[in-house]
C-alpha cells in the first residue's frame, strides 16, 4: 500500500501529539507513525494543548493497561471541547482487539488503527476530517515498515530501538499478542543494517533489536538471528548491541557463542520464564519445562560468564497451587535473576486460557503471591548489586543524573544503571567506573582515570 499525502506541502504544518503505552515495540511503532505523519505535513509536539491531532498507541496485554488508556481518553474530552476540530486516534493493540466496538464505547475517538495499518493513516485522517469515523484494523502477513525511517523523538540520543520482526505465533495460552499483532514476519536484514549504521553515524552508541521472539528471526536468504547480531555488532566495536525478547524454547548455543565472540554484544539476556512449575508451564503452552529452562541458564553461565539475567513472571495463573507458586520462588532463587518484570495473571478475552481454563485463583491470593515474588526479586537484585561492589565496568554514559548535573548515569554491559561523578565526561562516552556502593536499583562508583 502506498501512503497518500493529504495536504499540499505549502500549508502550515499541523501538530501531532503521540502518547505511548506498553512494550518497547509500541514505542518503536510510534516512531514509525511519527515518520509517516511528518512526511504528511505534521510536526510532532510534546505539548498536548497545542495539538491538532492526538494519537494514543495502546497496549492490551493486561486489563489494567486498557483501563489506564480508557481513563486517559476521558481526559482528552476537555481538549476536544477547547478545540472542536481536534482529532483523536487510538492506535496499536487495543485498536486491534476492540475494533469498531471502541468507537461505540468511547465517543470521543475518531480514528482506530491497528498495528499493521499505519501506512493508511493519511487516508484515515482525511476521512476523519470530514467528520466521519475512520477505521483500519487489517492485519498483514508481510508488513514490516522496513523502508520507513523512524523519527527519533530524542535527536541527541545515545540508545535506540530497532524493530527487526513483528507479530507472534507462539500462542501462549494467556497472551493476547498473537491476536493483536498477527503473524510472525522478519524484516529484511539490509534495511536493519542500514538503520543501525545511520544511527551510529549520527552519534548513537547502542541499539536494541526488538521483536516478540527474536530467536525465530529468519531472513529471506535463510540467515537467522545469530548472523544478524554478528552483522550489527561488526558495524563498529563502539556500537553496543542488545536484543529483546528471547523465548527460552529457542535460545540457541549458536546465539550464545556469537555473543561471546563480540564484546560489544551486551552481557545481558532477558529470558521470560513465566512460572517455575512444569504443570503451569504446560498449561501456558510455553513448550519447555523447568529442566529445559535450567539447562539454558547453565549454557549461558558456561558460554557467557558474568552475563546478567532478567525475566518475566506471572503470578496466579489458572489452577496455580501454593506448591506451583513455591516452585516459581525456588527457581527465581536458583537462577538469581538480576531483574524481573512481575505481573498478576489477567484473563484476556479470546485467548485459550479464557476459553478453556478457569481464572480460579482468588484475587487476594494472586496479590499475595505477586508480593512474595516482588519481595524475593528485590532481595535478589540487591544481592546481585552488592556482588558488583569493588568491580570495574565499562559504562556507556546516557545522561546527566536525575539528582544532580554533577553526576552522570549510564549502563554497564549487564544493563545495570551506574551513577558516578561527572569529571569531564559527556553522554555518549564510554567510561570505566569502579563500583563503590549500591542500592537495589543502582550501582554507584567513581571513574577510573
Ligand atoms: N496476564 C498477565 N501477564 C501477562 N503477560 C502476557 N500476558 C499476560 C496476561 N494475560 C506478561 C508475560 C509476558 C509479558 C510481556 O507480559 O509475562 O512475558
Ligand atoms: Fe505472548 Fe507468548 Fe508471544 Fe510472548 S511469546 S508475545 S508471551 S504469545
Amino acid at each position: 500500500m502506498t501512503t497518500h499525502k493529504i495536504l499540499p506541502e505549502l500549508e502550515p504544518k499541523r501538530k501531532l501529539y503521540i502518547e505511548t503505552y506498553g512494550c518497547q515495540m509500541n514505542f518503536s511503532d510510534s516512531q514509525i507513525v511519527g515518520s509517516i505523519m511528518t512526511d504528511n505535513n505534521f510536526e510532532i509536539t510534546d505539548i498536548i494543548a497545542e495539538a491538532d491531532l492526538i494519537f494514543v498507541n495502546t497496549c492490551s496485554i493486561r486489563d489494567n493497561a486498557e483501563k489506564r488508556v480508557r481513563a486517559r481518553l476521558q481526559e482528552f474530552k476537555r481538549y476536544k471541547k477547547m478545540k472542536p476540530g481536534l482529532i483523536i486516534g487510538v492506535l496499536g493493540c487495543m485498536a486491534e482487539r476492540l475494533k469498531s466496538q471502541l468507537l461505540e464505547e468511547e465517543k470521543m475517538v475518531d480514528v482506530i488503527v491497528g498495528p499493521d495499518a499505519y501506512r493508511d493513516l493519511p487516508r484515515l485522517l482525511s476521512i476523519a476530517e470530514t467528520g466521519q469515523k475512520a477505521i483500519n484494523v487489517i492485519l498483514s502477513a508481510d508488513e514490516t515498515y522496513a523502508d520507513i525511517n523512524p523519527v527519533r523523538l530524542d535527536s541527541k540520543g545515545i540508545s535506540a530501538f530497532i524493530s527487526i520482526m513483528r507479530g507472534c505465533e507462539n500462542f501462549c495460552t494467556y497472551c493476547v499478542v498473537p491476536f493483536t499483532r498477527g503473524k510472525e514476519r522478519s524484516r529484511n536484514p539490509e534495511t536493519i543494517l542500514t538503520e543501525a549504521k545511520e544511527l551510529f553515524n549520527s552519534g548513537y552508541r547502542e541499539v536494541t533489536l526488538l521483536g516478540q521472539n527474536v530467536n525465530s528471526y529468519q531472513s529471506e536468504n535463510g540467515n537467522g538471528f545469530a548472523q544478524l547480531m554478528a552483522s550489527v555488532a561488526e558495524i563498529d566495536p563502539r556500537l553496543r548491541v542488545r536484543f529483546a525478547t528471547s523465548h527460552p524454547k529457542d535460545l540457541s548455543d549458536e546465539l550464545l557463542n556469537t555473543m561471546s565472540a563480540y564484546p560489544n554484544i551486551c552481557r545481558s539476556i532477558h529470558l521470560p520464564v513465566q512460572s517455575g512449575s512444569d504443570k503451569i508451564l504446560k498449561l501456558m503452552n510455553r513448550k519447555y519445562d523447568r529442566q529445559w529452562y535450567q539447562g539454558r541458564i547453565e549454557a549461558i553461565r558456561t558460554i557467557l560468564p558474568g552475563c546478567a539475567l532478567s525475566t518475566d513472571i506471572i503470578a496466579g495463573f489458572c489452577s496455580e497451587t501454593e506448591e506451583d507458586h513455591k516452585q516459581t520462588l525456588e527457581l527465581m532463587e536458583w537462577v538469581g535473576y538480576d531483574y524481573a518484570f512481575m505481573f498478576k495473571y489477567s484473563e484476556r478475552a479470546g485467548t485459550t486460557a479464557e476459553k478453556k481454563y478457569r481464572d480460579d485463583v482468588d484475587e487476594l491470593v494472586k496479590s499475595r503471591r505477586l508480593k512474595e515474588i516482588i519481595d524475593l526479586q528485590q532481595e535478589l537484585s540487591y544481592r546481585s548489586n552488592l556482588a558488583d561492589v569493588g568491580k570495574t565496568f565499562e559504562v556507556l554514559v546516557e545522561r546527566f543524573s536525575k539528582k544532580s548535573q554533577k553526576e552522570l548515569s549510564g549502563r554497564n554491559s549487564q544493563n545495570k544503571m551506574v551513577v558516578f561523578p561527572r569529571h569531564n565526561f559527556n553522554p555518549g562516552d564510554y567510561v570505566n567506573v569502579r563500583i563503590s556502593s549500591c542500592t537495589t536499583a543502582t550501582l554507584k562508583g567513581e571513574a577510573v582515570i
